[in-house]
């Protein structure tokens, strides 16, 4: 019988509790996570090791984290904030004044994500007469333009890319372009592989269908620039390229600002327009939204304005030298492992490796690695492309890269003793015919349960000793190597069950 007047639950607490004792709470949860600092973690998080940066972002964050971007009129310090992160980005990025593309302008988003979503929508919009639109993308492009088509019902077409050089070969994407496409898309680098597609023949190619290309940079678009200025082989990726109609660039990457901040550029005003969302026909205030979101906590902006303002060309030209360096040692500590191989000639700030013939087994090898505290990021095989593992390097990496060659060959000869993961019979004959549809939520769990993967909440892992995170297991090869047998469609419908288990109330 619930207690009318005692009624929290979950983060509501019955009678309010004292903010160090919440504080407390909060680190302890934390305390469970992956480390964001310290270069030991090759994905989700971005650390240039800058002392008091984080301090210096956090009470920048706390001066605007109520100011909302709903209403620029309302919030001056916002919209200045914002102008100048444009303006930084389209300068990195080979746009603005004395550039031959000085009419750039551009949006602070939210993330890598929907500024992907929003370059489609400004592409599908500024198109009314198309009913069906389509946009052409490589298949290294990243996820998130496969979320934009379904989405904003765009239909995506998919080239493939070459398995020596991860790239797609451009006339091969210039072929894929229809009179019903809008957008043509391209990555400066690919997330998985970290790999600059070519660019200036994929615009060019646009450009003579007359269609808008997007530079996906929202990985590398704030180091490749530097990159090239210490002297690596950058090929022409920017507003400098003639053709490239928009760019997106995330600052919760490599600019280092904590997240929740992209910026999205268009080649001028006109290519934008569309991307705006108004309306007035209600009887509130009438809507203006340049971004997904409406209402908007100027609080990470104001931390990545203060990240830019406080670092500077000279401090990001600085955590560039000391990436790239991370990079090269990284490379040679894989080169150096027998079993291993790059998958790519590292080009920007991204070591992905594979298994040789006879070598370990990746995901083995993986776990390995997590058991000596380095985190990486596996990543499955996929359209004759062989599993790999991702490794994106920051600059708090570079002094750990001698720590990392030892326990590499270390971890690979326990991978190699260990031996590959057999998947139980069962499983692989269920991951081999099993249909998406076929998946029920009892066979879910079932399955979910049989790999270790918690469909228990773990009791006084919560905020008053409740229930909250379920386990997973401390070693994910065998899930990992479940899912590597799977199609992709039954790999989508496995991991939304599986999320949809860990995603429940805490009560
Ligand atoms: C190339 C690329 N594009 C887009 C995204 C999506 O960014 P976000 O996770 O901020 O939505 C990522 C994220 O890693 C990326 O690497």
């Amino acid at each position: 019988m619930i207690d009318e007047d005692r009624i929290g639950a979950g983060a509501l607490s019955a009678d309010g509790v004292a903010a160090d004792v919440v504080l407390a709470e909060v680190r302890q949860l934390r305390a469970g996570d992956r480390p964001t600092h310290g270069g030991r973690l090759f994905a989700y998080v971005y650390d240039p090791a800058v002392p008091g940066l984080d301090e210096l972002a956090a009470a920048a964050h706390r001066e605007s984290a109520h100011v909302n971007g709903l209403d620029p009129t309302a919030f001056p310090s916002l919209l200045a904030m914002e102008n100048a992160l444009v303006a930084a980005a389209g300068r990195v990025l080979g746009g603005g004044p004395g550039t031959t593309a000085p009419d750039v302008v551009g949006s602070v988003t939210s993330g890598g994500t929907e500024s992907l979503i929003l370059a489609v929508k400004a592409a599908r919009d500024a198109h009314p007469e198309q009913v069906a639109p389509r946009i052409v993308v490589p298949a290294s492009a990243h996820a998130a333009f496969a979320k934009a088509a379904h989405y904003l019902r765009v239909a995506l077409d998919v080239v493939p890319v070459s398995p020596d050089t991860l790239r797609p070969d451009p006339a091969a994407m210039a072929a894929a372009i229809r009179p019903e496409t809008v957008l043509v898309a391209c990555s400066a680098p690919s997330y998985a592989h970290g790999v600059v597609d070519p660019v200036a023949e994929i615009a060019a190619a646009a450009a003579r269908a007359g269609v808008r290309c997007h530079v996906d940079a929202c990985f590398g678009g704030w180091t490749l620039p530097y990159l090239r200025r210490l002297g690596e082989p950058v090929p022409p990726f920017d507003f400098a390229v003639p053709g490239v109609t928009s760019i997106s660039v995330d600052l919760h990457k490599y600019a280092y600002a904590p997240k929740g901040v992209s910026v999205l550029l268009h080649r001028d005003a006109t290519l934008r327009a569309p991307q705006y969302f108004a309306y007035a026909d209600w009887p509130g205030y009438t809507m203006i939204n340049p971004v997904i979101a409406s209402t908007r906590s100027g609080g990470p902006i104001a931390a990545a304005y203060a990240t830019l303002r406080h670092l500077g060309d000279v401090g990001y030209l600085a955590l560039a030298e000391r990436t790239r360096d991370a990079v090269v040692g990284l490379a040679a500590a894989v080169r150096g492992v027998d079993g291993l191989r790059l998958m790519a000639e590292p080009e920007s700030t991204v070591v992905c490796f594979t298994a040789t013939e006879g070598g370990p087994d990746l995901f083995v090898l993986v776990d390995e690695l997590t058991a000596r505290g380095w985190y990486t990021q596996p990543q499955l095989s996929y359209a004759g492309l062989p599993a790999s593992v991702h490794l994106t390097v920051t600059a708090a990496v570079a002094p750990r890269v001698a720590e990392f060659g030892p326990d590499l060959a270390d971890a690979v000869a326990a991978a190699r003793a260990a031996g590959p993961v057999r998947l139980p019979a069962d499983l692989a004959a269920l991951a081999g015919a099993l249909t998406p549809d076929a998946l029920t939520p009892e066979l879910v769990a079932g399955l979910a349960a049989g790999l270790g993967l918690g469909a228990e909440p773990v009791e006084g892992s919560g905020p008053d000793g409740g229930s909250t995170a379920a386990p997973l297991p401390e070693r994910m090869a065998l899930v990992n190597t479940l899912l590597d047998a799977a199609p992709p469609a039954l790999r989508e419908r496995l991991l939304v069950e599986f999320v949809g288990l860990l995603q429940r109330p805490a009560w």
